[in-house]
C-alpha cells in the first residue's frame, strides 16, 4: 500500500507578520507539533497527550563568512502532505514496517539576503523528524557551516542515560543522572580510550535517552547522516536547553554544503511506555529505500571468531616480537621469529572451523591474519596495513579450501588503524582480494586517531569515508560490519549491506576491565536506535584471568544474561564470541546460541525500563520458532510475561535457560538451570532474574511424541 496525498498548496508571498504559527497532529492525534515564526526566528514545540516534550526551541544554522540562517525570515510557502506505506526491510526486527506520517514543509525566505530555506517536519505516531533543506538558489550555492543551532528545550530536569560528547569515540559506559548533574559527573564519565576528544562539560552524544518525572520517555537522535558531520548535544543546564553541536574537521569547520542539499533528520521519539521507544522505526523510515536492487547476497549470519583470545590477551594479533617498528615496503617476515602466541595460525584457525562447522555456524572471523600488526596503533603511521598479505603461518589457500569443504564462510578483517587515506588507497584491491578468495563479508575497524592528522572519527569527511566504503563494498557484493565508525542512523535501510556496526562499548570492554552490569539494558534505548550492533555476546567464562593470568578483568554478566543478548541486542550479525573450549564445558546452554535466529518476522517488546530490565519476544523469519530474551540490571527481579504472542489453540515446547536462584554476575555467574515446559498462548511466566542476569527461551511447535512427561507452564 502506498499513498501520497498533497493537500492544496497555500501560498504566502512575503507576508510580514510578527508571529506566524501552524500546528500539526500525528496520525493518531497524540502528538502535536507547533511551528512559529516569531519576529523572523523559526521555532518549534512538541507535545504528547498534551504534555510538553519540546518547549519553544529555535531552529537555524550559522554559516562561516556569510550571514547566518537564524533569523530575518518570512513565510513564503506552506505544504502539508500525508504519507502511508508498508515496506519490507532486507533484514530486521520485523519483516514489514509501516511508514506513516503527517508532513509540514515550511518554505522560508530571508529577504535581506534573498536566500531560501525549507524546514520539513514529519510527525509519526511515535515521534518527530525534521530537517533543513537548501533549495537550489543563486545566493546560496556553496557554504561552510560554523554551527547548526537546532535547539531541543526540555520541560524539566529529566533523568538521562548519557555518554560524554566526544568527536572520536562512543565506547563509554552510560551514566544515569539528572540533566542538572551532567556537569558534575562529566569528569568521571570520560574513562580512558585509545582515541578520544571530548568538547564540553555538558556535551553528550545521541541517541540520548531520557525519562521525565511525569512518565514520558524521550529519545533524541538523528537519521540519515549522509555528507554531514555528526551531531552531538550541548546542554545549557541553567535553562535545560540542548543545542546541536556538530563535529568539526581538522581546521574547526563543521561541514561543507551545497544547494540543493539537506541536513540529516533530527529525531525526537516519545512515548509514555518505554516499550514503544524500542518498537519505534522512525530512524529507518526517515532513510531512503534500499539502493541495492538485488539483495539476495545479503544474508544475516551467526559467526565465531579467532578473536576473544586476542582481546583477552591470551594470544596476539601480531606474529613476532622481534621488531619495535616495521616497514611494510621492506619487511621480510621469513627472517622473523614467531612469538609463539600468534592467534591466526593455520592450525588454530582450522580448530575453530571444525567447531563452527560441527555446531552449524555460518561464518568465522579471523583477526591478525595479515601483516602489519607489530606497530599497528598509536604511531600515526600512514602505511600500516596492505589488507592482502597474510602472515607466514596463515596459509590462506589451505584455510580457504578447508573452510569451504566444511561449509563455513570466512569473514575478512580490515583493521585500518584509522589510517583512512591508506585504506582508501587499498580499498579496491582489498575488496577484489576478498572476492577472489571467497570472502563475502567484512569486519572493518578504525582504532586510534584518524589520519589525516587532526580529523575526527565523526566529522563530515570521515562520515563520507565510511559511506564510501559501504557503497563500494556493495559494488563488490560485500557485507560490512564497521567498528569504531560513526554510530548508525538508519542508513542500513538504504544500504542493507551495512549489516552491523560496533560504535559503542561492546563486549570487548568486559575484557578491558569490565562494563556496568546494566549496560545492556540501556544500549537498546540508545545505540541500537540507529541500527544493529555487533555486540559480540556469548561469553561463558567470566573470569578472564583463566584465559590470561595477567588480565584480571571480570565479565559483569551471568551466563543466562549472555544467552538473552542474542534476542535483546538486535543484529542480523551475531557472534558467539567465546572460545570453543568454554562452549564445550557448557554444551547444554550453548544449544540456545546454536538455535537462536538472526532474522525476524515480528518482535514483541514485553517489558522495558532503561537501566533496569527489558524482555523481548521475536518470531524467526519464515519459521515457526519464537525466542525470548530478558536482561536485568543491578538488582534481582521477577519478570512477568504472558505468551500471547504465540498463535492461539496450539501447543508449544518452551526451553527456558535461566539464572539459578543463587546466580549473581559478580560471584556466581555460571549458575543456570534449563527447563522444558508445554506452553500455549494463554501461558504465563513469572521468572527470577539475578543481578546482571536474565533468561532466554526458545519455543517450537510441540510435536506430540516429544511432549511426553512435559509439565504445562
Ligand atoms: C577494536 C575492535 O572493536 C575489536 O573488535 C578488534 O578486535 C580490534 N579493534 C582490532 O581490530
Ligand atoms: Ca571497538
Amino acid at each position: 500500500m502506498r499513498l501520497r496525498l498533497t493537500l492544496p498548496f497555500l501560498f504566502f508571498l512575503f507576508i510580514p507578520v510578527l508571529v506566524w504559527s501552524q500546528t500539526m497532529k500525528s496520525p493518531n492525534g497524540l502528538l502535536e507539533l507547533g511551528f512559529e515564526l516569531n519576529q523572523g526566528v523559526p521555532t518549534y514545540t512538541l507535545t504528547y497527550k498534551g504534555k510538553p516534550v519540546i518547549l519553544p526551541s529555535k531552529l537555524g544554522l550559522e554559516l562561516k563568512n556569510k550571514p547566518s540562517l537564524l533569523d530575518g525570515f518570512e513565510i513564503f510557502e506552506l505544504k502539508h502532505n500525508n504519507f502511508d506505506e508498508i515496506w519490507a526491510p532486507v533484514w530486521g526486527e520485523e519483516s514489514q514496517i509501516r511508514n506513516h506520517y503527517h508532513e509540514m514543509e515550511i518554505h522560508l525566505e530571508q529577504p535581506s539576503t534573498s536566500r531560501n530555506l525549507i524546514i520539513r517536519f514529519r510527525l509519526f505516531d511515535d515521534g518527530l523528524g525534521f530537517r533543513y533543506e537548501f533549495p537550489a538558489q543563486s545566493n546560496l550555492a556553496h557554504f561552510v557551516l560554523k554551527e547548526e543551532r537546532t535547539q531541543f528545550a526540555m520541560a524539566g530536569d529529566h533523568l538521562a542515560f548519557w555518554i560524554a560528547g566526544d568527536y572520536d569515540t562512543q565506547e563509554y559506559d552510560y551514566t544515569e543522572s539528572r540533566l542538572s548533574e551532567i556537569r558534575g559527573l562529566m569528569e568521571s564519565a570520560i574513562t580512558g580510550n585509545i582515541s578520544q576528544t571530548s568538547f564540553s562539560p555538558t556535551g553528550v552524544q545521541t541517541a540520548l535517552m531520557m525519562k521525565t518525572d511525569d512518565g514520558l520517555y524521550i529519545n533524541l537522535h538523528e537519521a540519515a547522516l549522509i555528507n554531514y558531520s555528526t551531531m552531538h548535544l550541548n546542554l545549557d543546564d541553567k535553562n535545560m536547553i540542548f543545542e546541536s553541536w556538530l563535529t568539526p574537521d581538522a581546521i574547526g569547520d563543521k561541514g561543507y554544503l551545497q544547494a540543493p542539499g539537506q541536513s540529516p533528520w533530527r529525531t525526537v521519539i516519545v512515548s509514555d511506555d518505554a516499550r514503544e521507544i524500542l518498537a519505534s522505526r522512525i530512524t529507518y523510515n526517515l532513510n531512503e529505500p534500499s539502493k541495492i536492487k538485488d539483495s539476495s547476497w545479503i544474508k544475516p549470519m551467526k559467526y565465531m571468531g579467532v578473536w576473544w583470545e586476542m582481546i583477552t590477551g591470551k594470544s596476539t594479533w601480531h606474529y613476532t616480537d622481534d621488531y619495535a617498528a616495521i616497514d611494510l615496503n621492506s619487511i621480510d617476515y621469513s627472517n622473523a621469529r614467531p612469538n609463539g602466541k600468534h592467534g591466526a595460525t593455520t592450525a588454530n584457525v582450522k580448530r575453530y572451523i571444525d567447531f563452527a562447522a560441527e555446531h552449524g555456524f555460518d561464518g568465522l572471523l579471523v583477526e591478525g591474519w595479515n601483516v602489519g600488526w607489530e606497530d599497528w596503533f598509536g604511531n600515526f603511521k600512514d602505511y600500516v596495513f596492505d589488507f592482502v598479505t597474510p602472515y607466514p603461518d596463515f596459509d590462506l589457500v589451505e584455510i580457504r579450501q578447508y573452510a569451504k569443504s566444511k561449509g563455513v564462510e570466512m569473514i575478512m578483517h580490515h583493521e585500518t588503524s584509522a589510517s583512512v587515506r591508506n585504506y582508501e588507497r587499498h580499498l579496491d584491491l582489498a575488496y577484489q582480494f576478498m572476492k577472489d578468495n571467497g570472502y563475502n563479508s567484512l569486519k572493518s575497524g578504525y582504532v586510534g586517531y584518524i589520519l589525516p592528522i587532526g580529523e575526527n572519527h565523526y566529522s563530515q569527511w570521515i562520515v563520507n569515508h565510511y559511506q564510501y566504503a559501504i557503497e563500494k563494498a556493495a559494488d563488490y557484493q560485500i557485507m560490512v560490519n564497521a567498528h569504531e565508525a560513526v554510530r548508525p542512523t538508519g542508513v542500513g535501510r538504504t544500504w542493507p549491506n551495512l549489516i552491523a556496526n560496533e560504535s559503542a562499548r561492546g563486549t570487548e570492554y568486559q575484557a578491558f576491565g569490565g562494563s556496568k552490569p546494566n549496560h545492556v539494558t540501556i544500549l537498546p534505548f540508545t545505540r541500537l536506535i540507529g541500527g544493529p550492533m555487533d555486540y559480540t555476546p556469548g561469553i561463558f567464562e567470566m573470569d578472564i584471568s583463566k584465559l590470561n593470568p595477567e588480565n584480571n578483568s571480570w565479565v559483569n554478566s551471568t551466563l543466562a544474561n549472555q544467552l538473552a543478548l542474542y534476542v535483546t541486542m538486535y543484529s542480523p550479525l551475531q557472534m558467539a564470541a567465546d572460545l570453543p573450549e568454554h562452549y564445550e564445558k557448557f554444551i547444554d546452554a550453548f544449544q540456545f546460541i546454536k538455535d537462536v535466529a538472526v532474522d525476524w518476522d515480528k518482535s514483541w517488546y514485553l517489558e522495558a525500563e532503561p537501566g533496569k530490565y527489558l524482555t523481548i519476544a521475536r518470531k524467526a523469519k519464515g519459521k515457526k520458532e519464537w525466542y525470548v530474551g530478558n536482561v536485568n540490571g543491578n538488582e534481582s527481579r521477577l519478570s512477568n510475561i504472558t505468551f500471547d504472542f504465540l498463535e492461539p489453540n496450539k501447543s508449544y515446547i518452551a526451553t527456558i535457560y535461566t539464572d539459578a536462584k543463587e546466580a549473581h554476575y559478580r560471584n556466581n555467574p555460571q549458575a543456570y538451570t534449563i527447563k522444558r515446559f508445554l506452553v500455549s498462548n494463554k501461558s504465563k511466566l513469572s521468572q527470577f532474574s539475578a543481578p546482571g542476569g536474565g533468561y532466554a527461551i526458545s519455543i517450537t511447535e510441540a510435536d506430540k511424541s516429544a511432549t511426553k512427561g512435559l509439565r504445562k507452564l
